[in-house]
């Protein structure tokens, strides 16, 4: 068990805190899900992009999905072998960086990208839509042809011979196991009907936030059927999945304010995390320290904007101001979206291996904050 409280008091408040061994853990039932398959793993760094995290991941022979030089660089400094280029608007700088950095793959997002990486040594996905929906939120939902990714699957043809395999990713936090599978059904006859040797599967696998979660072992029976005769290559591109429950948010309790509701208020706002505001996101919270009474209440952040909430109307014990709470399923999308808004610092970020614990980002500092700044 994870001491929160101890941690907060050792490290301060706000802080991320992610744990090792449910890392480990969570990499080897997705590779479960795959036995049998010639099909490697790759993390979107997107959903956590600290290097100290990737090297776990490295060490477990996990590749990266990257969509910038800034995540192509923690990839790199983590020791990720296996690398996969990923985005719809990649310039011609960049391109010229990643080819020189050796990268395996890349995922091309239009008609207009390939002549780019015609007689370019790497292996070459098109990015197909499979006009499938993915039945989660609408900003993570990427499989519909009004959606800005990827070529429509029907369209092809003319491309076959130039491109070695297709890539999908339909959207993040999916439950359901059938639009996965209407994705992939869609992409493997593809996939035959060209003789392609590559199939990158995409991300999306939704994890339990509030009650809701994905049946890893009705999608594996679901692939291992589908794949059976299929004998190129699979590449998953996970983020949430790995890294998603392994991290939690620990925000102090700065006061509890009783008007017309209860405000609990946290030292972390949607600064720190985002995501209940960007997706009406639900994360479970756990107080450390409580005062025997519960109450229905907002916990809300020390932002100037009405829509810095954390979470609305939620059961909970009042928290003793002063002590800790914690934000459960944090470790995605977490982090890598927190901001500076308000001049407010990044947060530190802790990594807990066993009974190993070291701080992996230093909490960003006031001065910091305008290192490149001239006046
Ligand atoms: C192309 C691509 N691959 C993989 C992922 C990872 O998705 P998730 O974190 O839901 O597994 C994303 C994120 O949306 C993505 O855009």
């Amino acid at each position: 068990m994870i001491d929160f409280q101890k941690l907060a008091n050792d490290y301060g408040t706000p802080l991320y805190v992610y744990d090792a061994v449910e890392i480990r853990e969570r990499i080897r039932r997705a590779r479960e899900v795959f036995k049998g398959f010639n099909a490697g793993i790759v993390f979107a760094l997107k959903a956590n992009g600290n290097p100290a995290l990737l090297k776990i991941m490295a060490q477990e022979g996990v590749g990266a999905d990257v969509v910038s030089k800034g995540e192509l660089l923690a990839a790199k400094m983590a020791g990720m072998k296996t690398i996969v280029w990923n985005g719809n608007g990649k310039c011609s700088s960049e391109r010229e960086h990643f080819t020189n950095k050796g990268i395996n793959y890349v995922s091309i997002d239009s008609f207009e990208e390939l002549p780019l990486w015609d007689g370019v040594e790497i292996i070459k996905l098109l990015r197909v839509n499979p006009d499938v929906d993915a039945r989660t939120h609408p900003h993570i939902s990427t499989g519909l042809k009004s959606h800005k990714f990827g070529v429509p699957i029907e369209k092809i043809d003319r491309v076959a011979d130039r491109i070695d395999g297709l890539h999908v990713h339909i959207g993040s936090q999916i439950t359901e196991v059938a639009p996965f599978l209407d994705a992939y059904s869609k992409v493997l006859d593809c996939a035959k009907k060209y003789g392609f040797k590559y199939i990158n599967l995409g991300g999306g696998w939704g994890i339990d936030y509030s009650g809701d979660s994905l049946d890893i072992e009705a999608l594996k029976s679901g692939i291992t059927a589908l794949f059976s005769d299929y004998d190129g290559k699979l590449i998953s591109e996970l983020g949430r999945f790995i890294v998603g429950p392994a991290g939690y948010l620990v925000a102090g309790v700065v006061s509890v304010k009783h008007s017309d509701k209860v405000f609990v208020v946290t030292d972390a706002g949607m600064n720190t995390l985002i995501r209940p505001v960007l997706y009406d996101a639900h994360h479970r919270i756990r107080v450390l320290n409580g005062t025997g009474k519960t109450v229905t209440a907002d916990v809300v952040g020390p932002l100037c904007e009405s829509g810095d909430i954390l979470a609305r109307d939620r059961r909970l014990e009042i928290p003793i101001p002063g002590s800790a709470i914690v934000f459960e399923n944090a470790g995605a999308y977490g982090f890598s979206m927190a901001s500076n808004y308000n001049g407010m610092p990044l947060p530190a970020e802790i990594l807990v291996d066993g009974k190993e614990v070291k701080l992996i980002r230093k909490r960003q500092s006031i001065e910091e904050l305008f290192v490149n700044v001239k006046i």
